[in-house]
């Protein structure tokens, strides 16, 4: 199934991407510099934010069928695709200035161990800048759709859980968080709105 939804990835969110996704993932990613690192970066819809003051950007991809994507968007630029997922990172210890993950830590195995390896592979005072759809905890009927969905919801889209309570885990990571704002993921299915996203300090 995983080459269906890589297909379908970008047609699928193109009304949210246009609605305010586009606009978050500009703003956030704008002040990045030196050696950037991006996990499960899908079929490349941050590519064209990244600012010219990035040293190095890597891009981590799992996914073959996300990754063939990604490397053909990615092809005559000075960029790094590589395989790796987030629980297992092949980098020293602090060896980027940034780790960006956008909609990815609902759907990686095991958000601890990626939230770790993350947190490894930063220098000291390194961010990470996140946008991650999350449970809805301050809307009791929609958490309970999200609770009821989630078992059918998972395997149709690539482990994507609706009831991750994301930022909470990012600080139990042992990251600092900064500037984290919550919003409506619009034009999107009403149980992935919920959103956070901003960034966190190593
Ligand atoms: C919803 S897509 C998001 C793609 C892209 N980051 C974006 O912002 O559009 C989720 C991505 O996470 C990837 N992924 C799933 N498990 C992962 C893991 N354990 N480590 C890294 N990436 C993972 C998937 O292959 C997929 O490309």
């Amino acid at each position: 199934m995983s080459w269906l939804l890589a297909a379908l990835y970008d047609p699928m969110m193109k009304a949210a991407e246009d609605a305010c996704l586009a606009a978050w993932r500009a703003e956030l990613l704008a002040p990045l510099s030196g050696a950037v690192l991006e996990i499960g970066a899908g079929t490349g819809a941050n590519l064209a934010r990244y600012p010219k003051t990035i040293t190095r950007l890597v891009l981590a991809e799992p996914d073959r069928a996300m990754r063939r994507r990604l490397a053909a968007r990615a092809v005559g630029r000075a960029r790094e695709v590589i395989g790796a997922a987030a629980e297992n990172l092949p980098f020293a210890d602090g060896a980027f200035d940034f780790v960006v993950s956008t909609l990815v830590l609902c759907s990686v195995r095991d958000p601890a161990a990626a939230l770790a390896e993350m947190r490894r592979v930063l220098k000291p005072g390194g961010r990470l800048v996140f946008i991650e759809h999350v449970a809805a905890t301050d809307n009791v009927g929609r958490l309970r759709w999200q609770k009821l969905l989630e078992p059918i919801w998972k395997p149709l889209m690539g482990n994507c859980h609706l009831t991750r309570r994301t930022a909470e885990a990012i600080r139990t990571a042992g990251f600092a968080l900064d500037e984290v704002k919550r919003e409506s993921l619009r034009k999107t299915i009403p149980i992935a709105r919920p959103s956070v996203r901003g960034t966190a300090v190593r």
